[in-house]
């Protein structure tokens, strides 16, 4: 009887232990506990941990950012949003959501929860969708930025060309004691690194608010940043910022070593051409 019990028995087990739900088996792990978002890190500045916390992707209320704060569109920006929302169908009204934030950015400096909800209002969208489109678009500043946003390309056109971007960096921070991510105490300049801002020719370049300024030296930087915070300091009005585009002397992207190709004439049918009678007259 026992012989022939004992064979069975590994069997049964077997077939119990596979009966057991496979979720009540897994085991336990203590792995690193992992954030969905980047986390701020803050300077001493009240507006400090800046370019990093724009990229968060969820929002936490704090005194300057939360939904209790209002947020209205000033008059001249109201006429400004019905212009932009006659450029589409009132039914799809929604999609202008992406220059309304815009517009409620450049009023209030940064795109807080308040102008979100307020653009979601006049959109009759879902705050949600809205949030979802901020969040997504880096050029949102969710946390105010300084009066100079210093946006300096770092991608690898920029790394190489010209004398590269990582002496730009450098030197910035060098100027403005801060490091990519920050504010200065003054609240005038915030700096943060971003990807190819088109501008490659004119490699390394920097977008400062809503201009570019390129063929950048370690040199020219610097006096523009000096020349920022003057004008922004100065009593009088009149203090002149160089102007945007190449700062080494060119008009635009053309060859710095002048041109190299296309030298000759341009072929003119009226100069190259064997007037009329010409031959005529040769052969006399
Ligand atoms: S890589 Fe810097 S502008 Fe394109």
């Amino acid at each position: 009887m026992a012989s022939r019990i004992f064979p069975a028995v590994p069997r049964v087990g077997r077939q119990l232990f596979q009966s057991v739900p496979k979720s009540q088996c897994r085991p336990f792990s203590a792995g690193p506990q992992r954030c969905s978002d980047s986390l701020a890190v803050g300077n001493k500045c009240g507006l400090g941990s800046l370019a990093l916390t724009t990229r968060l992707y969820q929002h936490r209320n704090k005194p300057t950012n939360n939904p209790s704060i209002p947020f209205k569109f000033s008059e001249q920006n109201l006429k400004l949003a019905d212009e932009i929302l006659k450029r589409y169908p009132p039914q799809y009204k929604k999609a202008a959501v992406m220059p309304l934030l815009d517009l409620g950015q450049r009023q209030h400096g940064y795109t807080s929860i308040s102008v979100m909800n307020e653009v979601a209002r006049l959109l009759e969208m879902p705050p949600m969708r809205v949030y979802e489109v901020a969040t997504f678009y880096t050029m949102y500043n969710r946390e105010p930025v300084g009066k100079y946003f210093v946006q300096l390309c770092t991608t690898t056109p920029c790394q190489l060309g010209g004398c590269g971007s990582d002496k730009i960096v450098k030197a910035i921070t060098e100027h403005l004691g801060i490091t990519p991510g920050h504010t200065t105490e003054d609240g005038l300049f915030t700096f943060i690194e971003v990807e190819c801002l088109g501008a490659c020719v004119n490699a390394p370049m920097v977008q400062i608010n809503d201009d570019y300024y390129e063929d950048l030296t370690p040199e020219s930087i610097k006096t523009l940043l000096t020349a920022l915070k003057e004008s922004a300091t100065a009593t009088d009005a009149g203090k002149q910022v160089p102007a945007p585009g190449p700062m080494s002397g060119r008009q635009s992207c053309e060859n710095s070593a002048g041109l190299t190709s296309l030298r000759e004439p341009v072929w003119d049918p009226e100069t190259m051409m064997r007037k009329d009678g010409a031959l005529d007259a040769q052969q006399q």
